[in-house]
């Protein structure tokens, strides 16, 4: 297949190449578009074919549910059985933004999109270019991250090349993800409501709605153990190539380990990259070493952890040591991502 790639400029793009753009969604074609939080394989929420061709080209297990994008708020009444309270007043608070809200489905929703539930995730995203190209389809759009299933999200659109290139219509860049986490996922099909991925909307902005909001424990243990409730959280995900190892603990004993580490892989003729912070690079003696972001902004490390992992993989690795990030707001979906992508191959100093 050939892939058209399009790239626009947030700030001033061109109605009549949306308008062609949202009709080919309409149509049935696949879309890579470009989001706050991700980047998305865009397709026709309500036409099972189109869906169908999304977890083709992913390579994605066909029980795992979409999250269907809406470009005007009113457009949620028509995919959706009832919208409780909690979940309208977090709306009114979030969206447009990076949450995605599970509610009850309506029938005009297909079991396909929604992976078998009755349930469905929708999300209205902030980012302009998404919104636009989603009101110009006058459909709902469903829209996994834009990637392999299995490897890291991307946050840039040479990455949605290097994944999809030959397996979609087309591929719409912007800019970079500003986030680079994928959204925060809270079903309110139960009550209170439960965290069910969590990210740059925290448990602590939700609980400003609802003291009673709370995290599904699974999520920062290793899954074999405790299975999560989202049925995106159970598979290996976000992983490099390269073996990744998390060095958790003091800041000073962490940089000790992982130049102990490097040392001793380097020995064994392994080739290694060091995921490290603006505060910390310097205390590093190697030619692999990557910043992820700052610590003195957590949301830094938010947006290039994806790409960080990604530029291992660039860089053909064997093995990658990072630091650990703190575990508070943004930094538990930070901390859920790269632990996954590590398969929880965590040493604690
Ligand atoms: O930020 C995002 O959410 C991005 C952008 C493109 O919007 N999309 C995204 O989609 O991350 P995906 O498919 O990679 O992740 C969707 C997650 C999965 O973990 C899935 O299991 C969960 O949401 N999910 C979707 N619908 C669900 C449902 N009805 N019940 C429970 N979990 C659901
Ligand atoms: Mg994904």
């Amino acid at each position: 297949m050939d892939t058209k790639v399009i790239i626009l400029d947030e700030k001033n793009f061109d109605m009549d190449k949306i308008k062609e753009i949202g009709s080919e969604i309409r149509e049935g074609k696949l879309v890579v578009i470009p989001t706050e939080t991700v980047y998305g394989l865009g397709a026709n929420a309500l036409d099972e074919s189109a869906v169908e061709k999304i977890f083709i080209a992913k390579g994605r297990p066909q029980d795992n549910p979409l999250i269907v994008h809406i470009g005007d708020f009113e457009d949620l009444y028509k995919l959706v059985e009832e919208v409780p309270a909690v979940a309208r007043k977090a709306m009114e608070m979030f969206w447009p933004g990076p949450i995605t809200f599970i509610l009850k489905k309506k029938d005009i929703i297909p079991f396909k999109t929604s992976g078998g539930l009755d349930s469905v995730g929708v999300r209205f995203p902030s980012n302009k270019i998404a919104q636009e190209i989603i009101r110009a389809s006058m459909v709902p759009v469903a829209a996994p991250s834009a990637n392999l299933s299995g490897k890291p999200s991307p946050t840039e659109v040479e990455r949605c090349i290097e994944d999809l290139n030959g397996k979609v219509e087309y591929i719409i860049g912007g800019n970079e993800s500003e986030i680079g986490l994928e959204s925060t996922v809270l079903d309110c099909t139960v009550y209170p409501p439960c965290i069910l991925r969590p990210g740059a909307i925290t448990l602590e902005d939700l609980r400003k709605v609802d003291d009673k909001i709370y995290m599904d424990s699974a999520l920062l243990q290793n899954n074999e153990v405790n299975k999560p409730k989202a049925p995106g959280m159970k598979y290996r995900h976000y992983a490099p190539k390269g073996e990744l190892i998390v060095i958790k603990g003091k800041l000073e004993n962490t940089i000790n380990k992982i130049n102990e580490l490097k040392d001793k892989y380097i020995r064994i003729q392994k080739n290694v990259a060091i995921l490290a912070t603006d505060e910390t690079i310097s205390k590093y003696n190697h030619k692999n070493v990557i910043s992820v972001g700052s610590r003195s902004d957590i949301n830094t490390i938010g947006k290039n952890l994806f790409e960080a992992l990604r530029k291992c993989d660039d860089l053909k690795v064997d093995i990658i040591l990072s630091e650990a990030f703190d575990e508070i707001g943004v930094g538990i979906a930070i901390m859920n991502r790269l632990n996954k992508a590590a398969g929880y191959n965590i040493i604690e100093v």
